[in-house]
C-alpha cells in the first residue's frame, strides 16, 4: 500500500467511495440495474457530499459489444473501455497519480492467470484482469486482502449506512454478463425490467438479508407459448438466487414456491418480450454465480 507516497496536495482518483484529495469517477456503462445510476449519483453527491464525476459512456460500451458473444471477449472489451473512459475523465481533473479501487481478495483469486498463480483464470474481473500493463496510475487497493463479509464488518464498524453495507455484490461489467449472447440496448432494457421485478420481490421477502445475490439472466433462447388466444415465440429469463459467505462458494437459495410463482407471473405478465421463466438450481462450485 503506497500510503507514505500519498503526501498532502497530491490528488487521487477513485472508482467510487471520502476528503478533498479525493475525486470520484463513476462510469455509467449503461449496464446497471434499473434506476441505479441515478441512485449512485444521489447517494454519493447528496448523502456523502463527494466530488463525483459521472461519465456517460453508454453508447461507447454498446458499440464495442456489437456482434460479440464470447464471455471473456465481452469482459475484456468492457474492461478496456472502462479504463479508457476512466483515464480520459482523470486527465480532465489534472495531475492524477493514484487510482483507488475496491478490489477484493476474491477478485484477485478468480482473475489470477494460470502462469502467475495456482488457479486458472475463471473470469477477468475488470478491476484486476482488465487493467492495461501500461496503466498510468499507481493503484491503491485498501480492501485487496479482504473478503466481502470482512469488508461489511469493517463498514459496520465505521458506522456506514445499512443500505450500503447490505447492497448485493454486482459485477463490474454489469448486466452485460447477464445477457447471454449479443448485448443490445433492447435486450438490456428487457433484462433491467425483469431484474427490477426480482429486486422488488426479493427485497420484500428477504428482510433479514439471507440472500447473497438475486438477479435475472436473459438467455438467447426463445420458446413458444400461448398468451391470450395468440401464439408467442419469445425470450427466456432465468432467476438466480444464491446464499453465500464470501462469493467463493454458493448454494442456490431454497426460495418458497409462492415467491417463485409470483416472480414468474410478474415477469411474464409485466415484461414485454418474455414468455418463460426458469429457476437456476446450480451450486458453486461448479457453476459460478454469474452466468458469464
Ligand atoms: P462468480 O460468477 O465468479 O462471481 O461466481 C463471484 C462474485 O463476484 C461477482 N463478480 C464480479 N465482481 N467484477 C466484480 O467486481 C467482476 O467482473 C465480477 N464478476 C463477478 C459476482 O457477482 C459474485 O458476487
Amino acid at each position: 500500500m503506497p500510503r507514505e507516497l500519498v503526501s498532502r496536495g497530491v490528488s487521487i482518483v477513485c472508482g467510487l467511495s471520502g476528503g478533498d484529495q479525493l475525486h470520484c469517477i463513476f462510469v455509467d456503462n449503461g449496464f446497471l440495474r434499473h434506476g441505479e445510476a441515478r441512485q449512485v449519483e444521489e447517494t454519493f453527491i447528496k448523502a456523502f457530499g463527494i466530488d463525483l464525476h459521472v461519465a456517460h459512456a453508454q453508447a461507447r460500451f454498446l458499440s464495442d459489444l456489437k456482434g460479440m458473444v464470447e464471455p471473456e471477449k465481452k469482459r475484456k472489451a468492457i474492461g478496456k473501455r472502462f479504463i479508457g473512459v476512466f483515464a480520459e475523465e482523470a486527465r480532465r481533473l489534472g495531475d492524477i497519480r493514484f487510482l483507488a479501487q475496491g478490489t477484493l481478495y476474491s477478485d484477485v483469486i478468480e482473475s489470477a492467470s494460470p502462469s502467475g498463480g495456482p488457479s486458472a483464470t475463471i473470469k477477468s474481473h475488470h478491476n484486476v484482469g482488465g487493467l492495461p500493463p501500461d496503466l498510468k496510475f499507481q493503484l491503491i487497493e485498501p480492501l485487496r486482502e479482504l473478503f466481502k463479509d470482512e469488508v461489511r464488518a469493517l463498514g459496520r464498524e465505521l458506522g456506514m449506512p445499512k443500505a450500503i453495507i447490505n447492497r448485493q455484490p454486482f459485477p463490474g461489467p454489469g448486466l452485460a454478463v447477464r445477457i447471454i449472447g449479443e448485448v443490445t440496448q433492447e435486450r438490456t432494457t428487457l433484462l433491467q425490467q425483469a431484474d427490477l421485478r426480482v429486486q422488488e420481490e426479493i427485497a420484500d421477502y428477504d428482510k433479514g438479508h439471507t440472500i447473497w445475490q438475486a438477479f435475472a439472466v436473459l438467455l438467447p433462447v426463445k420458446s413458444v407459448s400461448v398468451m391470450g388466444d395468440g401464439r408467442t415465440y419469445e425470450n427466456t429469463v432465468v432467476v438466480r438466487a444464491v446464499t453465500s459467505q464470501d462469493g467463493m462458494t454458493a448454494d442456490w437459495a431454497r426460495l418458497p414456491h409462492d415467491l417463485l410463482a409470483r416472480l414468474s407471473n410478474r415477469i411474464i405478465n409485466e415484461v414485454r418480450g418474455v414468455n418463460r421463466v426458469v429457476y437456476d438450481i446450480s451450486s458453486k462450485p461448479p457453476a459460478t454465480i454469474e452466468w458469464e
